[in-house]
């Protein structure tokens, strides 16, 4: 039996909970600033699902009328006309397992056993719903709280994707989801910071925050792109599944997602599942997670929906990859361009399946910003491949305790310094044996040359033996074989496979050597377009690389970051002795022939070579690579054991080829 105080206890914790994600809602609709990071919005919104759950007897209706958990805390704002919508625009119940997805599919079989899904992307972005008239846009309409939404056809007009008439004569009312490509968030964020404006949190709040500016040439400008996914009262258009409604927006000329697939049962959901999990990681959208809806319409009335969703679709959100835990102790490092890191080592802690030590907390304004210190309860992040990284407190502290600045570099002691924009920190010590290191690291890793043998392990037992302290001495090692067989732990068959990576080196792409250099603001994409430009190495030294302004990949700052380091008498020489050894390399020609032009392939199973080998091959003669199959993917090349690819490839009648007929493809 709970006492009353007990009772009070819960009570308050729960109000607690449901200010403080109202607050967080009215940042996120209504300010378009977020407070915090979605993964901690879902932790603390379902812990106070749960709460209020299971202590509903506690509370009046009327107390949890008003719960984040029940209504939509966005505001129409008055900037814009505000406009009614025709028909509610909902929310989505959201899943998180198979279970709950199970359960809305249970709920679905009680009015009928005869049908099937529709799965899309749940695309992050801000609701929107279009209406044309007789072929022409006539007008455009945020979600607002759901009932009433803001008149924002003036801006929607201006979104290039957005037809503005259409074949359909007939009334029309469409919605979708108004969002900013990944690729078109990172060009905003640069352009704003060189004006020494503020970044945008995210592509979502920065796609809300420009549909609800009132300069429409801005839309133009930032480049907004939407997605359509659904058709107001479909039946009227005869359209009798959400399939069916894919298709017509489609015909229509509206910009609709790819990733579709139709679904019979909850093996199939659940393999898509599985599969855009990679693939949501290779799209130019951001995404949070799936939307699962019944396909076929005439259920959708009798299913009916709450006042916050409707019960014909569910959002299976994967896991938030959260945890909570202690930071141990604060530190920083430095990078092979001199740039600090600061880094949390933390208690333990697993996150979806390893066990996470270490995170990243990204520089001193991040601490400063999250006002997080030694000791702090906090909540870690690691999605994919990402490192991981403190994303904020568990429980904010009111007073101001953050760690301190660090003003001195950890290894060379030189006094650090900070950037222009004040946001970062550098060690500008070029002989600050970490840089060295760090660079020596860099070259001998994927993104450089791909030496395998020469790993972190080896650069260290090679340095702290004095054996290597600049790349030319990697090179060079083929000289000093009798100080290598010295070293504990190398026997001759390891020295051997070393030197031989280390020769190798000479058949590689030039741009490989290239982005090895650790030259500032060079990465490998930007290294193959400088290799495709000086063609060999020595040209490097005497490329004018002025004449390169015209091209968008690179700007004034790249080529001067360029010009700049090969100007540097140390970087001039190490070049020169490369060459002098040897390394002379050449850019690949970048293809061979246009065999497979604009063919787009997926590689599975286990093949006579690599499977870099094929992509390389695969690219060389004008194809593409996918990591998953899709409707779109032409071929599948498949070795033994292939797996649920090839399954997949058949049932959407791919084109399946071994690599006997690859080569025969392209002549070989
Ligand atoms: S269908 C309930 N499909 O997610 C109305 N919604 O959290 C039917 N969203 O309000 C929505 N991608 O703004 C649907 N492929 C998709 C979506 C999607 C994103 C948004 C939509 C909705 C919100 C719910």
């Amino acid at each position: 039996m709970n006492s009353n105080n007990d009772i009070e206890k819960i009570r308050k914790e729960i109000f607690d909970l449901q200010a403080k994600i109202s607050a967080w809602d009215n940042a996120y609709y209504n300010l378009d600033s977020p407070e915090v990071p979605d993964e901690i919005y879902d932790v603390e919104f379902n812990k106070l699902k749960a709460l209020e759950e299971k202590y509903a007897s506690f509370f009046s209706d009327e107390e949890l009328k008003n719960s984040p958990t029940r209504k939509i805390n966005a505001l129409a704002s008055d900037l814009f006309k505000k406009v009614k919508h025709k028909r509610p625009m909902l929310s989505l119940n959201k899943a998180y397992s198979l279970d709950e997805i199970q359960k809305f599919i249970d709920n679905i079989k009680k009015i009928t056993s005869d049908f099937s899904f529709f799965i899309e992307p749940k695309i992050d972005g801000l609701s929107i719903s279009i209406i044309y008239e007789d072929g022409k846009l006539v007008r455009a309409i945020t979600r607002g709280d759901g009932i009433t939404g803001e008149d924002v056809t003036a801006n929607v007009v201006q979104m290039s994707c957005i037809p503005k008439t259409i074949e359909y004569k007939e009334s029309l009312e469409v919605r979708g989801e108004v969002y900013l490509a990944i690729s078109d968030f990172e060009k905003l964020n640069l352009k704003l910071g060189q004006e020494n404006k503020n970044k945008l949190a995210n592509p979502r709040n920065a796609a809300a925050g420009t549909l609800r500016q009132l300069n429409s040439q801005i839309i133009k400008e930032r480049n907004l792109s939407a997605f359509l996914y659904y058709v107001v009262d479909p039946l009227q258009h005869n359209i009798k599944t959400m399939q069916e409604e894919h298709e017509f927006l489609k015909t229509y000329g509206f910009p609709v997602t790819h990733e579709v697939q139709h679904a019979n049962t909850l093996q199939d959901i659940e393999e898509y599942i599985r599969n855009f999990k990679n693939q949501k990681l290779l799209i130019d959208y951001e995404t949070d997670g799936v939307v699962i809806k019944l396909n076929e319409v005439q259920y959708f009335d009798k299913l009916g929906s709450t006042a916050k969703f409707p019960h014909y679709a569910i959002a299976f959100k994967y896991e938030p990859n959260v945890e909570t835990t202690t930071i141990k102790r604060i530190y920083a490092t430095v990078g092979r361009t001199g740039l600090v890191t600061y880094n949390a080592e933390l208690e333990p802690v697993e996150i979806s399946g390893s066990l996470v030590s270490f995170a990243t907390l990204n520089n001193f304004q991040y601490i400063k910003d999250l006002n997080l210190n030694e000791n702090d309860l906090v909540y870690i992040k690691k999605a994919g491949e990402i490192i991981p990284c403190v994303i904020g407190l568990i429980s904010g502290k009111k007073e101001i305790d953050h760690f301190q600045k660090v003003e001195f570099c950890p290894y060379c002691h030189n006094k650090l310094v900070d950037s222009e924009t004040g946001l970062e920190q550098f060690c500008s010590n070029d002989q600050c044996p970490e840089i060295q290191r760090r660079k020596l690291i860099h070259f001998c890793s994927k993104d450089g040359l791909d030496i395998n043998t020469m790993g972190e392990r080896n650069i260290d037992l090679f340095l702290k033996n004095s054996l290597i302290s600049n790349p030319i001495d990697i090179f060079n090692l083929k000289n000093k074989k009798q100080d290598l067989l010295k070293l504990n732990r190398m026997g001759e068959k390891s020295i051997e496979n070393i030197l031989i990576s280390i020769d190798e080196c000479k058949n590689k792409p030039l741009y490989k050597m290239i982005s090895a250099l650790s030259i500032p603001l060079i990465g490998v994409k930007l290294a193959k377009f400088v290799a495709s430009k000086i063609k060999s190495l020595h040209n490097l030294l005497n490329y004018d690389f002025s004449q390169l302004i015209d091209y968008h990949e690179i700007g004034d700052k790249i080529i001067n970051s360029i010009i700049s380091w090969i100007s540097n008498d140390f970087n001039k020489k190490l070049v020169e002795d490369i060459i002098n050894l040897g390394y002379d390399l050449k850019d690949e020609n970048e293809s061979i022939t246009n065999l497979l032009e604009n063919k787009s392939f997926v590689i599975t199973g286990t093949l006579g070579h690599p499977r870099s080998y094929f992509e390389r091959l695969i690219e060389k003669n004008g194809g593409l690579i996918h990591s998953s199959i899709s409707s779109k993917t032409n071929y599948l090349l498949a070795g033994e054991n292939a797996g649920s690819k090839l399954q997949k490839a058949n049932k959407l009648n791919i084109t399946i080829i071994t690599e006997e007929d690859l080569f025969k493809m392209i002549g070989q």
